[in-house]
């Protein structure tokens, strides 16, 4: 079996990362409706005892996909594969996978968009019926051959839900968005991670971090790892709130959690393109990020938050993206 396939992605993460990422359901803080569903959904099917239906999670980067995807196996009692998109480069590369698979197993597909259009055919029969349809032979002597497959379950997790072609969404009897989370669930998953990494935090300085996380989980886990950089080299064995504050000033981490990507972001359509509307690839080529970052891991929490707004004619920003950055309000837009 192709050692790409299988190695992809999380399997590289560090221990610290593997130590804080929750196993079961019930550890899995927040995106209360969806948990709940997949909780029903899965004790349904155990004692249908068939597989789960296939699931397609989407939503920005780390908000617990990958996360979600592994508790699902976890809860099944199922052994999970995973694989990537882009990994998966040749229709054989697929059915490689595919047909290792045993009964009830979860096939984790993570960035399932970036797989090729003519290789996600492959995927239908094979969530459809558990059939997989070969071609054998060369151009003239060729014939299709159908190998059944074992049940079993697809989760699917994208940050671009819009990339996915239709055929494809529409094969997944699951579909769950998930959401930023609230200040009141980052400061949970703080708490948690100060026990498992054993660094304790004082209250205030847990809501200050939670505050000041964008909304992602990921990035909560990552600052509370920064700030515990900075208490240990105060010699402190508690986070207080004073190192977090000094942690998050020399981070340039500002008051909304706001970082200075998201400021340059921000300035840059002020500076350049008068506070905008302006294309996104002009933008990309100002500030000089991808366009998919702009959209994918820039754009959400801003346009959320109402800092930024999409218009027919481009991106324009607030009055209060201007107030965020103290510049004075001059556009016309609003
Ligand atoms: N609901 C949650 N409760 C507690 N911790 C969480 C939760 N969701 C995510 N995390 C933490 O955040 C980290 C990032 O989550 P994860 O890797 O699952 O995000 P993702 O959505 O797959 O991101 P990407 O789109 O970049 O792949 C995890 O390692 C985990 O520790
Ligand atoms: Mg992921």
């Amino acid at each position: 079996m192709d050692q790409k396939i299988i190695m992809s992605g999380e399997a590289f993460e560090d221990d610290a990362e593997e130590s804080i990422r929750p196993s079961h359901i019930d550890e899995y803080i927040g995106q209360t409706d969806a948990k709940e569903n997949i909780r029903v959904f899965i004790e349904a099917a155990k004692k249908r005892e068939e597989p789960l239906d296939h699931v397609l999670l989407y939503g920005p980067p780390g908000l617990g996909k990958t996360t979600l995807a592994y508790i699902i196996a976890n809860e099944l009692g199922s052994n999970i594969r995973t694989a990537s998109g882009p990994s998966i480069e040749k229709p054989g590369d697929l059915a490689a996978l595919l047909s290792t698979l045993e009964a009830g197993d979860v096939l984790f597909i993570d960035e399932i968009h970036r797989m090729p259009r003519y290789i996600e055919e492959i995927l239908y029969p094979a969530m459809e019926d558990y059939t997989l349809d070969l071609m054998i032979g060369a151009d003239g002597a060729s014939k299709s051959i159908k190998i059944n497959l074992p049940p079993f379950t697809l989760v699917g997790a994208t940050t671009r839900i819009g990339d996915l072609s239709a055929p494809l969404r529409d094969r997944f009897g699951i579909v769950t968005k998930l959401q930023y989370y609230s200040v009141e669930e980052l400061e949970q998953i703080i708490k948690r991670t100060s026990r498992v990494l054993d660094m304790p935090i004082e209250e205030e300085a847990a809501l200050e971090l939670a505050s000041r996380s964008r909304g992602t989980p990921r990035i909560a886990n990552r600052l509370f790892k920064r700030v515990r950089d900075f208490a240990l080299v105060d010699d402190l064995d508690l986070i207080h709130k004073d190192v977090t504050k000094k942690a998050l000033e020399r981070l340039k981490i500002d008051e909304v959690g706001l970082d200075d990507i998201d400021h340059q972001f921000l300035l840059a359509i002020i500076k350049k393109f008068n506070g905008g509307p302006v294309g996104l690839d002009s933008l990309a080529s100002a500030i000089g990020e991808e366009v998919t970052t702009i959209e994918d891991v820039i754009e959400p929490y801003l346009l959320q938050n109402g800092y930024l707004k999409r218009t027919s004619r481009g991106r324009v920003v607030t009055p209060k993206g201007y107030e965020l950055l103290k510049i004075e309000y001059q556009n016309e837009w609003f």
